[in-house]
């Protein structure tokens, strides 16, 4: 296993990087292993109230602790955020769930228990523990369990030191693409990190874009934005059909635009020459054209889309051209960030 410890100030950066392999994440961690040591650093350092830029499955997290009012204050500020917008709180178990949520429906813990850890953040009614900075003010608090060995390794360990979870955004500037490779968030975020913050490195996210969020508030769940976990799946499990979204609930990835590259965004169309180009395998890429991505199923969609679009502000691009996948599974996640990013 190779671990790489830098610290100081690599390029452009001056936050502490952590270089994991993931490969070897989950298994066979012993006392003085150093990956392990390194995830233990990174927790004290949320425990001191410093931010951890961590990998999930879905992308890149930039987490606090959740009940550390001044360093959830921190992630405003880095990501340039609207203060009343909630954040996730990530968990290193389902256990944890009913220290944050009250009245958690049976339906709930179903789906807690078919698909975590996973690309799924449930939003239930809060305790009193999720004060008003992580809930945006409301009655409601989003928790999730993610699918990362760095991620649960992370979370295991800053519990270990009696926290109680871990409050993270997508490790992006606000309205910008989500990352999902460590570089993606040193080249964004890191002039904006102080010298204890820390970036875990993990790999690239294997689902690629952000998790799902389901409304667990009401009698049936609903689906406030879609992800990697499909209304097909939430009906089988849950055995309920889906309500209608409330609409008075805030997420930011509801915005009309968001998600968006510097690069204007455009669906469906016939590319021109010197345009970025990114659509399922089978469409060839016309002369002059600059081919992002060519996927061959939808996951391998997810997975390049953001990768893509951030290729494309890196190339200067002035002009994306993008063909949605088609189907109900994750396609129609990608679709709405796609429709989201050409706003
Ligand atoms: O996959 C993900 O969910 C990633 C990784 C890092 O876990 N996180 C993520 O966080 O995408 P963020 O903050 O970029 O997007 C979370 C969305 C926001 O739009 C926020 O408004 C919404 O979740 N949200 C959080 N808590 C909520 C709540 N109590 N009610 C409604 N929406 C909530
Ligand atoms: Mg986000």
């Amino acid at each position: 296993m190779r671990v790489v410890f830098f610290v100081g100030k690599p390029v452009r950066a001056n936050a502490v990087f952590l270089k994991i392999d993931r490969h070897n994440g989950g298994k066979g961690h012993t006392e003085g292993n150093p990956r392990m040591s390194e995830v233990t650093a990174a927790a004290g350092a949320l425990s001191d109230g410093f931010l951890v830029a961590f990998p999930t499955e879905t992308v890149y997290g930039l987490g606090a602790d959740a009940t550390n009012a001044a360093a959830v204050a921190r992630i405003y500020e880095v990501k340039g955020r609207p203060v009343d917008h909630p954040l996730i709180v990530h968990l290193s178990s389902s256990q944890g769930m009913s220290q944050w949520a009250r009245e958690i429906p049976s339906y709930a813990q179903a789906l807690a228990q078919a698909f975590w850890p996973g690309p799924m953040t449930l939003v239930l009614k809060r305790s009193d523990l999720a004060g008003d900075f992580i809930t945006g003010g409301q009655d409601t608090v989003g928790v999730r369990v993610p699918g990362h060995p760095v991620a649960l390794e992370l979370l295991a360990a800053f519990e270990k030191l009696g926290g109680r979870g871990v409050a993270a955004p997508s490790a992006n500037r606000f309205g910008k693409v989500s990352p999902t490779t460590a570089q993606a968030v040193r080249d964004e975020l890191s002039e904006h990190f102080g010298p204890h913050d820390v970036i875990l490195e993990g790999g690239s996210s294997e689902v690629g874009i952000e998790s799902t969020i389901i409304d667990c508030t009401g009698a049936a769940p609903s689906i406030l934005r879609l992800g990697a976990i499909t209304s097909e799946m939430i009906t089988r499990v849950s055995g309920l059909e889906l309500g209608v979204r409330s609409f008075e609930i805030r997420v930011s990835g509801s915005l009309e635009s968001h998600y968006s590259p510097r690069a204007r965004v455009v669906l469906g169309e016939i590319p021109n020459p010197g345009d970025g180009f990114i659509a399922p395998a089978f469409h060839p890429t016309p002369q002059g054209v600059i081919r992002l991505a060519a996927p061959e199923t939808s996951e391998d969609y997810a997975r390049v889309l953001y990768s893509a679009l951030r290729d494309a502000d890196e190339q200067r691009l002035d002009r994306v051209v993008a063909i949605p996948p088609v189907g109900d599974d994750i396609a129609a996640a990608i679709r709405d960030r796609l429709d989201r990013a050409s706003a």
